[in-house]
């Protein structure tokens, strides 16, 4: 039987959608600065990029405090468990009509390959990110009197890994698009990240996975 859930909480709604703004936002005047394209103009690229990333930062602290304060960090807890029916499913079985391989519920509301997606990407990407953001804020300093040796020489590291990490993103962004259609109705995704209400099977139907 399926029955209304509320899966995804007001905060969690809002760090998600403030999150893609953000990140968008830094996505799009960074490949400005890169050279990529025009739009903004290269000063107000930079001074946006700047805004946004700090922002970003901001978030990401509230993020942080509420996962563990609600317990919510275990949700990303890395699984072998259905893994490869998860990637089987996507591959083959999505183009047969098979049936979802996991079924969601509020206590375990990520697929396997979700949870490994997004686990990298808060402890590997964004940090990444966000330490080869401020080296590049940051790079000149310290100056004269400071401890040399985290002084940077040369911004051409930074620059790649920075570079790498913003492609790695849009290519995730891409699939995540994707994935938000690959629901139990092409909008049911979207509409529970929107409303915070999802149409599940009941807790006793989906106990098995
Ligand atoms: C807190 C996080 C971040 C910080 C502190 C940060 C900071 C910076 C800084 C200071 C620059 C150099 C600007 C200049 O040359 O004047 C830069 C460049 C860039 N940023 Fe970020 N950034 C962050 C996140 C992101 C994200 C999430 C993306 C993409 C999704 C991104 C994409 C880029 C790109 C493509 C460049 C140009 C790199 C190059 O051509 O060398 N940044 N970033």
């Amino acid at each position: 039987m399926k029955y209304k859930v509320y899966i995804y909480k007001a905060f969690e709604r809002f760090w998600h959608w403030t999150q893609a703004i953000l990140i968008f936002m830094l996505a799009a005047t960074g490949f400005e600065i890169h050279g990529s394209f025009t739009f903004f103009g290269y000063q107000n690229a930079v001074k946006y990029h700047n805004v946004s990333a700090y922002a970003f930062i901001v978030l990401i602290v509230f993020a942080i405090f509420w996962h563990f304060s609600t317990g919510e960090w275990k949700q990303y807890m890395p699984t072998a468990s259905n893994l490869k029916a998860q990637i089987n499913y996507y591959i083959f079985g999505i183009f047969k009509n098979a049936p979802h391989p996991t079924k969601k519920t509020v206590l375990s509301k990520l697929n396997p390959l979700q949870k490994l997606v997004y686990l990298g990407l808060k402890i590997l990407v964004i940090p990444v990110m966000v330490v080869s953001g401020l080296l590049y804020m940051f790079y000149r300093y310290p100056q004269k009197d400071a401890v040399e040796s985290i002084n940077i020489g040369s911004l051409e590291v930074v620059a790649i890994v920075h570079t790498i990490g913003a492609l790695l993103l849009i290519a995730f962004i891409i699939t995540h698009l994707y994935l938000i259609t690959t629901g139990e109705t092409v909008t049911s995704n979207l509409k529970a990240m929107i409303t915070g209400y999802e149409e599940l099977e009941d807790e006793k139907s989906s106990k098995e996975n």
